[in-house]
């Protein structure tokens, strides 16, 4: 079984993150998503998320091309979760690109980075409300 996996926030679910998913499993047949904490979010990325970690869960685990979702802390667990989760392959947006290549030196992954889907972003999202509320 070759198994993939991905790194995301995932706040406002919308249809880019759903074609990351889709195209990320297309790699393999077991897509594990490593979901960026609220304390994560907070002090590493200076992201407050409008959905809690345990509803962001929820969401992604509805979402047939995900089945595994595990807590992202910090920037660091990479390698180690490459290992105990057996990965294949690891798969980011290309807004990452160059920056996890280091990977496929330190573990025996490959590393993919998939086209964003153009002009949606959470923080778009985020903007948008705000200019359509009074
Ligand atoms: N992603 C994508 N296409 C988009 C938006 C996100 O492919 N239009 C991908 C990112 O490249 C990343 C994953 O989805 O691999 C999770 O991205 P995340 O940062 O959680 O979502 P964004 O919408 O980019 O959020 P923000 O605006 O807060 O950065």
């Amino acid at each position: 079984m070759k198994r993939v996996i991905t790194y995301g926030t995932f706040d406002l679910l919308h249809y880019g993150h759903i074609n990351l998913l889709k195209r990320a499993k297309e790699h393999g047949d077991y897509l594990i998503v490593g979901l960026s904490t609220d304390e994560f979010n907070w002090n590493e990325k200076g992201k407050k998320t409008y959905f809690s970690f345990e509803k962001r869960k929820q969401l992604l685990e509805a979402i047939r091309y995900v089945d595994l979702v595990i807590p992202e802390n910090g920037w660091d667990q990479k390698v180690t979760d490459i290992q105990n989760y057996h990965v294949d392959t690891f798969v980011m947006g290309n807004d990452w690109e160059g920056k996890f290549d280091f990977l496929a030196n330190d573990t025996n992954a490959e590393v993919i980075y998939l086209p964003r889907t153009p002009e949606i972003s959470t923080s778009q999202i985020k903007q948008d409300l705000n200019k359509h509320t009074k």
